[in-house]
């Protein structure tokens, strides 16, 4: 038994909110703590590999003995990922604002001046276009976080986005979802779903590598 499976391989992670800037003070994001992805960032490390974390504004301590690039914006972190687009394995744990304002203001927008109705614009799926560009070999781990048809929905994005592992998460279950230290989850494969039972976001971190690597 090998205890550095990962050893050169390169990982890159992306975890946490993006924030998407309104005006210089205000910004729609969600409630993300990254603890999921910072989990599974250190266990790459811890096996062995050369590793990167690609974060959105969390209030997490930055892991040592990796490479952190913290990022604002859904825009930001796709050009982080981007640039790093030829690593072994991918992990896109971060909770990426889907839609961003169309305009932001560079003047704090006064009550008075406010329209009711702010128009939002897409942002890049950062996951998608791994998958589009997908080189041979390459692991793509996506996740999934639904409030209903989670199995369904989930394989959707695992064909959808050339996926290798989808992780998907019911926010509605007990120890599943924002904030807390456990996770429950489905793992969907192209071949099949498996379903695990409760355990804590760390301990995650190694099965979705190792399912992921097949180490
Ligand atoms: O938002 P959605 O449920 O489709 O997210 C599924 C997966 O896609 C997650 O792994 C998420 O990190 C990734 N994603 C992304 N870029 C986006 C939206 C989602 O990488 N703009």
């Amino acid at each position: 038994l090998h205890d550095k499976p990962l050893a050169g391989k390169r990982v890159v992670v992306t975890a946490g909110p993006t924030q998407e800037a309104l005006d210089p003070v205000r910004f729609i994001s969600n409630h993300s703590t990254g603890k999921q992805g910072y989990a599974i960032a250190r266990a790459a490390r811890n096996l062995g590999a050369e590793t990167v974390l690609i974060t959105g504004p969390v209030s997490l301590a930055a892991p040592s003995e990796m490479e952190v690039v913290p990022v604002v914006s859904a825009r930001e972190m796709f050009e982080a990922v981007k640039a790093r687009q030829d690593a072994d394995i991918f992990v896109l744990a971060a909770a990426v604002s889907d839609f961003r304002p169309k305009v932001v203001s560079d003047q704090k927008i006064k009550k008075r001046d406010a329209a009711l109705v702010t128009e939002l614009e897409p942002n890049p799926d950062i996951l998608a276009w791994l998958g589009e560009h997908k080189r041979p070999g390459q692991k793509l781990v996506g996740f999934a976080m639904e409030t209903q048809n989670l199995e369904e929905n989930a394989r959707h994005k695992l064909e959808a986005k050339h996926c290798n592992l989808l992780v998907a998460n019911d926010l509605f279950v007990p120890g599943a979802g924002f904030g807390t230290d456990t996770n429950v989850v489905l793992f969907i494969t192209p071949e099949k779903t498996r379903r695990l039972e409760k355990t804590t976001k760390e301990d995650l971190g190694y099965r979705i590598l190792e399912e992921a690597a097949g180490c």
